[in-house]
């Protein structure tokens, strides 16, 4: 889909993927609906953007059914979408029997229960052609030590994207799921980031995977897995999930060890 005029609703704008699709997606000329919670930082992000006056900002916690009623109806007003981005998204990396009730609610509604309540939402209002794209990760296809309410969710958001886009084959609306893997932003705590540095594990910056996701949107990519070795390792763990499960054991001490850190905000002063 050529993205020049197309109206996008991107979830998630005020992120550090979320602001680098921002620029990407205004770069190729798109109308864009930018969402999240902090009016101020969507406003400042809009600033910046070519032709500030074709984008719109729209707050609201997307885990409030008021809000999201009230996302659907500006979107309804404005005469609807071409592309809906599900990027909003969080994680927390600490072993299971760490993680709080609210902690894991939290992943598993915004992660995976938004995206199927907005995309339903949506769909009166998805112009055809049209595009749902939801932004996964390398742990949708890998699962993960320390990961496992993540990638419960990102799991999941990979086999709603798959069957929806089955369902909605005859329509004209195209479901893309679309899987980063580290990505430089600050949904990774400092735990997280000492993991990555000493597994040697590679961290893209938001600006390379925003481009990656614009050129997903414009060929329409359903199933997009960035970066080597992660790709093939989602390959591998399909077909011989022994190999992985080999693999990871070898590095289980030292992914326990980072898990014990606090994350940032949780640390006593
Ligand atoms: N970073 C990575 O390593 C990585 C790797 C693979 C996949 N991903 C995926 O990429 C997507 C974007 O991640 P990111 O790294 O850009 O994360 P991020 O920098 O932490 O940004 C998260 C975004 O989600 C929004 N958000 C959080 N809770 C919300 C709520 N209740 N209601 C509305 N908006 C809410 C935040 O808005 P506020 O400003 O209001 O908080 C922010 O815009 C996520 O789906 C993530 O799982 C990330």
């Amino acid at each position: 889909m050529k993205l020049k005029g197309k109206r996008i609703l991107l979830t998630g704008a005020s992120g550090g993927i979320g602001r680098a699709l921002s620029m990407e997606l205004a770069n190729h000329e798109a109308s864009l609906f930018l969402h999240g919670r902090d009016v101020k930082v969507l406003d400042s992000i809009r600033r910046t953007l070519p032709y500030p006056e074709r984008h719109q900002i729209i707050d609201g916690d997307l885990g409030s059914v008021k809000d999201r009623v009230l996302l659907q109806s500006v979107i309804a007003r404005n005469g609807g979408i071409d592309i809906l981005i599900n990027n909003a998204g969080t994680c927390r990396f600490a072993w299971l029997k760490d993680q709080s009730e609210d902690h894991i609610a939290e992943q598993l509604s915004l992660n995976i229960q938004v995206p199927v309540l907005l995309s339903r939402a949506m769909l009166p209002y998805l112009n055809n052609p049209g595009i749902i794209m939801n932004i996964g990760s390398s742990f949708g296809g890998i699962g993960y030590p320390g990961y496992s309410i993540y990638c419960a969710s990102k799991f999941a958001l990979r086999g709603f994207s798959e069957a929806l886009g089955r369902e909605l084959a005859s329509t004209g609306i195209n479901v893309l799921y679309f899987a980063p893997r580290a990505t430089r932003t600050p949904l990774n705590t400092a735990s997280v980031n000492a993991l990555n540095s000493a597994l040697g594990n590679r961290v893209d910056s938001a600006e390379w995977v925003a481009q990656q996701a614009v050129l997903a949107l414009s060929k329409e990519h359903k199933r997009l897995w960035l970066g080597w070795p992660e790709k093939i390792f989602v390959k591998i763990n399909a077909l011989f999930p022994h190999v992985v499960d080999n693999a990871i054991a070898k590095k289980l001490n030292v992914i326990e060890q980072h898990s014990h850190d606090l994350p940032d905000n949780e640390h006593s002063s």
